[in-house]
């Protein structure tokens, strides 16, 4: 088994990682890769106003989770875990034994290589791991490499692969930093990560979560989110925006109902529940063991509270799993939306698309019915409100027309 160790402080994980990362992992063949945020740097002190350890692990986690690999990438706190200062022979010896018949290959970037052999304990780190040194652009080719390369064969029986990434982004963490203290730095980050960034007012930011443009909650919702559902999420952001402009309503409430729509989605259940008692949002006995109906009703209190978002966008998140009867046109666009955007694929989807556009009632009645009929199916409860929901539409002279 081959498996790359990437440490680092990470302070913050930028594109030029996330690139290596990825890179490394197609030109070793690894297994494995081991993202590791430091605890403490040995050759230098971590600058000033320099995140929690809990917050750079949790940056971490968002950039391997974008890898979209989760069957070979994995991120580790054993250095945060460990006491005093992060030396990667520790790091090596200790996953030496973890894994006895692993092949280790240490990833790093020109800077780091260039002075390896004078960090703590050189000739063990290279007696456990093979190196594999990136170059950040060009000019870090081999002109500057092959001498230390040479030099580290030679004095201590080095493995070294070196690579130059093409194209990597060009930016060093000191000035992301800088640039983000500024209100700037966006396009180096990961959205997911530069809205965590922002939602917890890392590195000298300062945005007013209430009043964000749009940029800026798109990633602070795509923060809180897995990747895997971001593709989800722009397409409710899509398609709700179409239907608000085909039934003649403001696009913009519900283009913020669908970004924040599913933001609590991965949230246990006793966060979920933690968050109703905060938010004092009453629950009926199915709900309190249904999660997956939780986080509609999460959701709308996180938009209400920490985006500042109005009423009618809480009310369209708060209704977009079960809906309800009497529903506004922006509850309708929201739930819809949801059941049609351009990802979705099920028996049926077009009939229901088509009729999105050509009767919203109907629609919506089709909608409900398909869920309680699907509900059926798997012999699970259906929700109160979403009965009342169809028998309010027939009450009211709704009939879907084939
Ligand atoms: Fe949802
Ligand atoms: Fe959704």
């Amino acid at each position: 088994m081959k498996i790359g160790i990437y440490g680092g402080t990470f302070n913050p994980p930028h594109l030029g990682h996330l690139a290596a990362a990825k890179y490394a992992v197609q030109v070793l063949g690894l297994d494995k890769l081991l993202l590791i945020p430091a605890a403490i740097p040995p050759h230098k002190a971590l600058p000033e106003g320099t995140p929690a350890a809990q917050h750079r692990l949790a940056m971490v986690e968002i950039m391997a989770d974008a890898m979209a690999m989760p069957n070979i990438v994995e991120v580790s706190d054993m250095e945060l875990q460990r006491q005093g200062k992060s030396f990667t022979s520790d790091t090596l010896a200790e996953l030496h034994q973890r894994y006895p018949k692993a092949e280790l290959w240490l990833l790093m970037g020109t800077d780091m290589f260039l002075t390896l052999h004078r960090w703590h304990e050189p000739k063990a780190i290279l007696d456990l791991a093979g190196v594999c040194a990136f170059g950040r652009t060009e000019q870090d080719g081999e002109e500057l490499f092959a001498p230390q390369r040479d030099y580290l064969k030679q004095e201590f029986g080095a493995k070294i692969v070196t690579v130059t990434i093409p194209n990597l982004v060009d930016i060093s963490s000191t000035r992301l930093r800088e640039l983000l203290s500024g209100g700037a730095g966006r396009e180096y980050l990961l959205p997911a990560i530069y809205g965590y960034i922002l939602r917890n007012q890392l590195y000298g930011t300062s945005a007013d979560l209430k009043h964000l443009a749009l940029p800026e909650l798109r990633a602070c919702s795509y923060s809180m989110i897995r990747q895997k559902r971001v593709a989800h999420v722009i397409g409710v952001e899509e398609e709700a925006v179409r239907l608000a402009q085909r039934w003649g309503i403001d696009p913009e409430p519900a283009r913020h109902a669908a970004i924040l729509h599913d933001c609590t989605k991965y949230l246990e259940l006793p966060e979920q529940l933690q968050l109703c008692r905060e938010y004092g949002v009453e629950l009926d006995e199915l709900e309190r063991r249904a999660v997956k109906l939780l986080h509609s009703k999460t959701g709308a209190c996180i938009a209400r509270a920490i985006f500042g978002e109005p009423d009618e966008v809480y009310e369209a998140i708060f209704w977009h799993t079960t809906a309800k009867e009497n529903m506004t046109t922006l509850e309708k666009v929201i739930y819809l939306a949801d059941y049609i955007e351009p990802n979705r694929d099920f028996d049926g989807v077009e009939r229901l698309r088509a009729l999105c556009y050509r009767d919203l009632d109907q629609a919506l009645l089709l909608g409900v019915e398909t869920t309680i009929q699907e509900m059926e199916e798997r012999k699970a409860p259906i929700h109160a409100k979403t009965l009342l929901a169809r028998n309010w539409l027939r009450e009211h002279g709704v009939t879907i027309e084939e």
